[in-house]
């Protein structure tokens, strides 16, 4: 197959682990024959020193009329100063938003090799395995005024959701829950938010229509607290934007790492952006030791959910799977008796064990 894909490495480690994701997404294409085109755009800080916004036109035009779009990370320090509406946060939300990708799904998975590296108990995480879909383009983060008032003295933001908006998320963690272990569980504040309470509504009229699928609600506070005290409990959580992006950096603790966890922004049709959940880390960026496998697992989303490249995806997830398993592991991840490596060596291994051992070779060899 032939796929235009848009690179938007962005700022601090962004650029790091964009070069493993590329060289992993390189090599996948040569094995099976795919012709994968590049087109690296800027967003965020970069754009800014480049372009003097955090989201050029060409960029946007360039990922409208890409089949994917793989972003890595953006913003710093370099750009807290400026003003808001400036700054590379606002690259990344406006490209979400002209996209139209309402739905980011961030699952939590933990790879064997990993259960102690998690400061939880490993009898807490074990089996765990979590689908957050998350609200991407309404809620605190778009609704309009979101200003200083009265002389600078108070402040307003502005929570806004649609009825619609609102629907087509909850039919996501629906659908989802339909395809995985038909459990669901929707977070909100409806005991305090008029914006939860519309939303409990809308969930409890959908279970209608999915009578296979059980549902819970859980306050988000209690939910916040059960996420790690029984993180076995979940399966598929459904939230909005703001509840969902603080849920998932914390659910981020159940794989050792925020490094690890990677997620993809997508709409009603195939076309998506991929990202790992985790910011531009700047207190380790340029240094070389970056974690670039939440960034390779969501190339791997990419295939599976834009391409439809299942077999391509596993692997991909198979080699990240086999490196954990040799025991290498960049420094965010505390590992016993690990190997520790830098962002390009743990790239290298990864690409090793893509060649050897594929699930092809293995299926072959099952039969001899
Ligand atoms: P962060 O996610 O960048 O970093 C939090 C901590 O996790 C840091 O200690 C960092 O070193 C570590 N970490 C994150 N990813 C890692 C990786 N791949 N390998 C090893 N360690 C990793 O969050 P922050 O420090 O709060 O934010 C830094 C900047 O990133 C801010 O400007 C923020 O707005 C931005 N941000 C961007 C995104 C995005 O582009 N999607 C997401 C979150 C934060
Ligand atoms: C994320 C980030 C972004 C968000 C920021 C950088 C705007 O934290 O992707 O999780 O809050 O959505
Ligand atoms: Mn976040």
């Amino acid at each position: 197959m032939d796929k235009q894909i848009v690179l938007l490495p962005g700022d601090g480690i962004g650029k790091e682990i964009m070069e493993s994701a590329k060289l992993v997404l390189t090599s996948i294409a040569s094995e099976y024959n795919h012709h994968f085109t590049f087109h690296e755009q800027a967003i965020g800080g970069d754009a800014i020193d480049q372009y003097g916004v955090p989201l050029p036109e060409d960029t946007v035009n360039a990922c409208q009329s890409a089949d994917a779009v793989l972003l890595g990370a953006v913003g710093g320090p370099k750009w807290e100063s400026i003003p808001v509406h400036l700054r590379p946060e606002r690259g990344l939300l406006a490209i979400r938003k002209s996209l139209g990708l309402f739905a980011n799904l961030r699952p939590v998975q933990g790879f064997a090799p990993l259960l102690h590296a998690s400061p939880l108990k490993e009898e807490v995480i074990k089996d765990s395995d979590i689908m957050i879909i998350r609200e991407l383009t309404g809620g605190l983060y778009f609704g309009e005024p979101s200003e200083r008032v009265e002389n600078g003295n108070a402040v307003v933001d502005t929570l806004y959701y649609h009825r619609t908006e609102m629907e087509r998320i909850i039919e996501k963690g629906f659908e989802s829950a339909r395809i995985r272990s038909g459990h669901l569980t929707s977070v909100d504040k409806a005991n305090v938010l008029e914006s939860s309470r519309m939303w409990r509504e809308i969930v409890n009229e959908k279970a209608k229509e999915y009578p296979d699928v059980t549902v819970e609600h859980l306050l988000v506070d209690a939910a916040a607290m059960k996420l790690i005290t029984q993180p076995n409990q979940f399966d598929v959580i459904v939230t909005e934007n703001l509840f969902g992006d603080i849920l998932s950096d914390e659910a981020s603790v159940l794989t050792g790492s925020l490094g690890m966890l990677p997620s993809a922004s997508v709409r009603s049709d195939n076309v998506g952006l991929y990202e790992p959940v985790h910011g531009s880390a700047p207190d380790i960026a340029g240094k070389g030791v970056a974690n670039p496998l939440g960034m390779i697992l969501s190339a791997a989303m990419m295939l599976r959910y834009s391409f439809g490249m299942e077999e391509e995806a596993s692997e991909m997830e198979r080699a990240v799977s086999e490196t954990l398993e040799q025991g290498y592991h960049t420094p965010d991840l505390n590992l016993k008796n690990g190997k520790q490596v830098s962002t390009r060596k743990l790239t290298e291994i990864v690409l090793e064990n893509l060649s050897t051992n594929r699930i092809s070779d293995s299926i072959c060899n099952s039969y001899v």
